[in-house]
């Protein structure tokens, strides 16, 4: 039996990288999956994937950032199903600089998607939530949550808030019967680490570093997420669980 069927998930960032594995996951899986994401044709990219295998999903062009756009994609889940059961907070962005030279500029940014467009989604959403009786929010942050890497000072500390988030939200909606999660991954090629990874000595160094001996795929975190989502994990919540080839427990 489809592990989410009939389930109403929502998913930001989902045109691309992780959010578009989870999708296509969520809809093999039997959800309904709302594909949110700033860059129109990437959504629709990611719904006609999952149309193509014969699954369910509406692309919603929002920018997480922005409070109408947040509004009107709650809007539009409320006019369609009355309800949301999966909520996953995905949509991330990072830059690399030394934290003696964060602008304020890029500090806010970052800030603003990462982490505080999380808590006005997860928030906002909570009406849509309650009326399931059994949903969840999964929050994705990273290793670097627990370990920092040089040059993502900024990065580091809003995936770390969202843990801390994610705790503090499990505590408080479980009294919705809301569970409240986040992932940990560590490296996979997607769109945003194609830069750095496209230099085979820090592709060699990081890989060497793994103790399985691989980056993450897309895949790896769209099942543990799905896990998160599904009611296997029931009792679970305010737990974080890394995806990482044991990369951060290895000296
Ligand atoms: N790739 C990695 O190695 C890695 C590791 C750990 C955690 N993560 C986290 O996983 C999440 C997904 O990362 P990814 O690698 O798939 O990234 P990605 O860049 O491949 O995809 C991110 C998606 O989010 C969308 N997006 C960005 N800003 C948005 C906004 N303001 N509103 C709506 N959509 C927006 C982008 O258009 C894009 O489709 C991020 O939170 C990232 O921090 C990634």
């Amino acid at each position: 039996m489809p592990r989410l069927e009939n389930k109403i998930a929502l998913i930001t960032g989902a045109g691309g990288g992780f959010g578009r594995a989870m999708a296509e996951e969520f809809a093999r899986q039997g959800a309904h999956v709302f594909i949110c994401d700033r860059d129109e044709a990437s959504a629709d990219e990611t719904a006609q994937a999952i149309a193509n295998e014969g699954g369910a999903a509406a692309p919603v062009r929002a920018d997480v950032r922005d409070k109408g756009d947040v509004a009107s994609l709650l809007s539009r889940v409320e006019k369609d199903f009355g309800r949301l059961d999966v909520l996953v907070n995905n949509a991330g962005i990072t830059q690399r600089e030394d934290f003696r030279h964060i602008s304020d500029e890029h500090w806010q940014e970052i800030l603003d998607v990462n982490l505080t467009a999380a808590m006005r989604l997860s928030r906002d959403a909570l009406g849509l939530l309650r009326v399931s009786g059994r949903s969840s929010i999964t929050n994705i942050s990273s290793i670097m949550a627990r370990v920092h890497v040089r040059q993502l000072s900024a990065y580091s500390t809003t995936k770390a808030a969202l843990a801390g988030m994610s705790r503090a939200m499990a505590v408080e909606y479980a009294a919705f019967n809301v569970r409240v999660n986040y992932l940990c991954p560590g490296y996979a090629e997607t769109a945003m680490t194609d830069r750095i990874l496209r230099n085979e000595a820090v592709r060699k160094g990081l890989i060497d570093r793994t103790p399985l001996g691989r980056f993450a795929s897309p895949g790896d975190i769209a099942k543990a997420a799905l896990f998160l989502a599904s009611d296997e994990a029931a009792f679970i919540t305010g737990e974080g669980l890394t995806i990482d080839g044991g990369m951060s427990v290895s000296l």
